[in-house]
């Protein structure tokens, strides 16, 4: 048990060896923004110049490969190891890159599935990459304690995407004390949906309330922005974060901050 313990740990470190750094991206609750998020900062990370992965952890609802408009594409395998599908020089992969019926819901149980994460850590050719952006499953429970035990020292930090709402001070703190014990550093918050700017008047709406956490915390606050909904359900991210306007600026404000935060840490 020990020893197989050991050598899957060694099959992660050894096909991690070229990964400078790796960043988790999770959140209380699902359908809060995290593949957005998780898709924008390595989008912003690649117009800075580094070298970048994702690995969509989310094993239910892997949506990575559709905001990046490469879901019909297939993950390749070079003898027993995965090739991420590059796109844009991003290297990708997913649960949903293995399945040729994406309709197909995937059912493993806990165990099946710890194994399947494990798996496609340790046979992915990762490569040499600067950044490795995890998207994780939702919430805080065993998926994402899991990926984070595995990997154990080789995280460099988390980020929390949160929307504004009932509970957020709860959820915030939740994962902030699940972070905690688990050794993770907390990077800070991405508020999604933060408020609705009116496209005649300018006026500012924060349709779904104001976040009561430090304002040192948050990151970036992202608006609801219909036109950004658009290019998301058409797999447009790439080219909506290549225009110039505020939520494109606020999205890659993400990556500028998490370079900052981490060029400081050694
Ligand atoms: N700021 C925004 N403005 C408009 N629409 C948004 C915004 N953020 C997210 N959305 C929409 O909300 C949906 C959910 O976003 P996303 O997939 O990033 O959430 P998630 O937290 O990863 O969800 P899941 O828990 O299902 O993985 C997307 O389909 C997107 O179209
Ligand atoms: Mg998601």
């Amino acid at each position: 048990m020990l020893s197989s313990r050991l050598s899957i740990i060694n099959d992660i470190n050894a096909a991690l060896k070229d990964v400078d750094k790796i960043v988790i991206v999770m959140s209380g609750k699902g359908g809060v923004g995290k593949t957005l998020v998780s898709c924008s900062l390595a989008i912003g990370l690649n117009m800075k110049g580094y070298s970048v992965a994702i690995l969509d952890a989310d094993i239910h609802g892997p949506s990575v490969p559709w905001m990046l408009g490469i879901a019909n594409e297939l993950l390749r395998a070079e003898g027993d190891r995965i090739l991420p599908i590059e796109i844009n020089d991003i290297g990708v992969v997913s649960f949903d890159l293995l399945l040729d019926v994406k309709e197909m819901p995937i059912v493993w149980r806990g165990p099946l599935k710890t194994r399947a994460l494990l798996e496609i850590l340790s046979k992915t050719l990762w490569g040499r990459r600067d950044y490795l952006i995890i998207d994780m499953p939702p919430g805080t429970g065993d998926e994402p304690l899991t990926i984070i035990q595995w990997l154990r020292d080789r995280i460099s930090g988390a980020i929390l995407v949160i929307t504004p709402g009932m509970l957020v001070k709860h959820i915030v703190s939740k994962a902030k004390s699940f972070l905690y014990n688990t050794n993770v550093k907390y990077l800070g918050t991405v508020v999604n949906m933060a408020y609705f700017k009116c496209p005649v008047c300018g006026s500012i709406h924060r349709i779904f309330g104001t976040v009561d956490i430090d304002s040192k915390e948050i990151i970036a606050e992202i608006p609801i922005d219909p036109d950004l909904a658009k290019y998301i359900e058409n797999g447009k991210i790439i080219e909506y974060l290549k225009q110039e306007n505020e939520t494109s600026k606020k999205l890659l404000m993400i990556s500028t901050y998490v370079e900052n935060i981490l060029s400081k840490t050694p």
